[in-house]
């Protein structure tokens, strides 16, 4: 068992060659989900970076922690962040991060946000075009105090504890969960996805962070979550986690997934298959459920109302 106080945290019981990064990534994470907490409870005020894509003192601040304190932890390093740090982007390894992921819950007071930090190996000669392996990632919510953490080949850990992706094996029995841009919205499709996964599963949620709906299908909470337009400070931790947790992670096409694609479909693997079915059918206009118009949608209520009336009978 470890001695070190870094792996101390949440009990973990790993041997201490097992993690290269997490130990001090998981404490820097963890003081910027605190951050985040007190920002919270002292209220921020807003600014618009456009549309309805929000921005706060908090996003930028943490992210100047983060950045201050990944250069301490690990100085040959380099970063990439949300908020415009771009510092050494020719280093062997690379952290994406997003400081405040569900910045409009955080604006909102709604508690559903986390920061998130991806790190990506970048082998020496690596065209700038090509993507190297993610092989560590964190994410941490500081609401309810998880921190989601994995590197590549010794899985993914949630407090501490090995998570698994769920078993469920068919849309039908899942719950899934997507997002929607803050930017350009009027010319994203997403809402017919939305309606028609909606009608095909338990239900889909859209809860604001897109890191969280990636540990969360990691850990089975959902069973699978797709969304376009994401950025890469969103998704290289919960990238790594799916895999790690055992899940699936490509485009809507069923490809290799770069790092810089914008469109992400993640899930437990056993639903990747009919769910890349529905994209395809969804793309091609085909089998969309017709929507009834208000009159179709009252009459048809008040036949049933009858019916049910004369059940009583
Ligand atoms: C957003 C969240 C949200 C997703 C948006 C992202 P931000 O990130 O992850 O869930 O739907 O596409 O931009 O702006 O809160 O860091
Ligand atoms: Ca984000
Ligand atoms: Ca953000």
């Amino acid at each position: 068992m470890s001695s070190n106080p870094n792996l101390a945290f949440q009990g973990v019981t790993l041997p201490e060659a097992d993690f290269a990064w997490i130990p001090k990534a998981a404490a820097i994470a963890r003081v910027a989900g605190g951050k985040l907490r007190d920002f919270l409870a002292q209220g921020v005020a807003t600014e618009y970076k456009g549309d309805v894509d929000l921005v706060t003192i908090a996003d930028r601040t943490v992210e100047a922690y983060i950045q201050g304190a990944l250069l301490t932890a690990f100085p040959s390093h380099g970063i990439y962040g949300e908020e415009g740090t771009r510092d050494r982007l020719d280093a062997e390894f690379r952290w994406y991060i997003d400081p405040l992921d569900g910045t409009t819950n955080f604006a909102h007071g709604f508690p559903h946000f986390c920061v998130s930090m991806g790190l990506e190996h970048r082998t020496e000669g690596l065209a700038p075009e090509r993507d190297g392996p993610i092989v560590a990632g964190v994410i941490y919510d500081p609401m309810r105090d998880e921190l989601f953490v994995a590197e590549r080949g010794k899985g993914a850990f949630l407090n501490g504890k090995p998570i698994h992706v769920s078993a469920v094996p068919e849309l039908g029995e899942a719950l899934v969960a997507t997002g929607f841009p803050s930017r350009k919205r009027h010319e994203n499709p997403n809402i017919h996805f939305y309606q028609e996964f909606t009608l095909r599963s338990h239900g889909v949620r859209r809860a604001g962070s897109a890191a969280l709906d990636l540990a969360y299908t990691a850990c089975g909470r959902f069973d699978a979550y797709w969304e376009f337009n994401l950025n890469p400070w969103d998704t290289a931790a919960g990238f790594l986690l799916v895999e790690e947790a055992g899940g699936m992670v490509t485009g809507f096409d069923g490809a290799y997934r770069r790092l810089d694609s914008r469109e992400i479909l993640a899930s437990n693997q056993f639903l990747h298959h009919e769910m890349l079915g529905f994209f395809a059918d969804l793309f091609a206009g085909r089998d969309l459920s017709p929507l009834p118009s208000p009159a179709d949608y009252a009459a048809r209520r008040e036949a049933r109302s009858a019916a049910a009336a004369g059940l009583k009978l």
